[in-house]
């Protein structure tokens, strides 16, 4: 079926495309580093992918490890942070540093263990133990929205829609892979299913999108009115 197809062709495609970002694996490595993809997601919570790279440099230079930013000053964390926004995030990563450094630096490795993190709501866990540790975790943000909306044609408006969405995502999750599956999807709704003027002709999913069948593809996701 084409539900099973969808993850098929997106991984390949990432296994092409893939942008490199600094906390993905390297070539060769086979997962990331728990830390740096949680530090990369608390990060981009609220700001580009762009803007996130230098804070991300500076940080992992500052503290490698988890433990290292565990013993770090607040002030100093705070002053590192200035400029990304959003200080409570900044208060709930020293939080949750220092409880991860106080079990012996690692991460829980599950979705419900991660939730139980300061600072951690439902698309960061779901992202962690996903990309960090493998598991088969629904990762749902504002590009995954976008592009499960086109795909699946599902014309009712955010914010009511979104456990539709989830349900249809969770549809096209691959037991294997997913944390790379969720990483494909923010890849293409941010390369190529954008917001405005999405580039079908590039999509590794075209033939299976419904918006695209239905030849405005961009009105979709539908936002309620205000
Ligand atoms: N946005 C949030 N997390 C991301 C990731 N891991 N890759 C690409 N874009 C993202």
């Amino acid at each position: 079926t084409s539900r099973d197809a969808i993850a098929g062709l997106l991984l390949d495609w990432y296994d092409i495309h893939a942008r490199e970002l600094p906390w993905r694996a390297r070539p060769g490595q086979a997962a990331p580093d728990p830390y740096r993809v949680w530090l990369s997601e608390v990060m981009l919570q609220q700001t580009t992918v762009a803007a996130v790279k230098d804070y991300f440099a500076r940080f992992t230079a500052r503290w490698p490890s988890v433990e290292a930013l565990a013993g770090a000053a607040d002030e100093e964390v705070m002053g590192a942070w200035a400029g990304l926004g959003y200080y409570a995030r900044a208060r709930n990563l020293l939080a949750c540093a220092r409880e991860v450094a106080g079990r012996g630096g690692r991460f829980p490795d599950t979705e419900e263990g991660l939730r139980a993190l300061p600072g951690l709501g439902a698309y960061t866990a779901a992202a962690v133990a996903a990309i960090a540790f493998g598991r088969h975790a629904v990762v749902v943000d504002a590009n995954v929205e976008r592009v499960v909306s086109r795909l699946f044609t599902i014309e009712a408006p955010l914010p009511g829609s979104r456990p539709t969405i989830r349900a249809h995502a969770a549809t096209i999750t691959p037991e294997r892979r997913a944390g790379d599956f969720a990483q494909a999807m923010m890849d293409l709704g941010a390369t190529i299913c954008t917001p405005r003027a999405p580039r079908c002709l590039l999509c590794p999913l075209a033939a299976q999108c419904r918006a695209r069948r239905s030849g405005d593809p961009a009105r979709l996701p539908a936002k309620a009115a205000k």
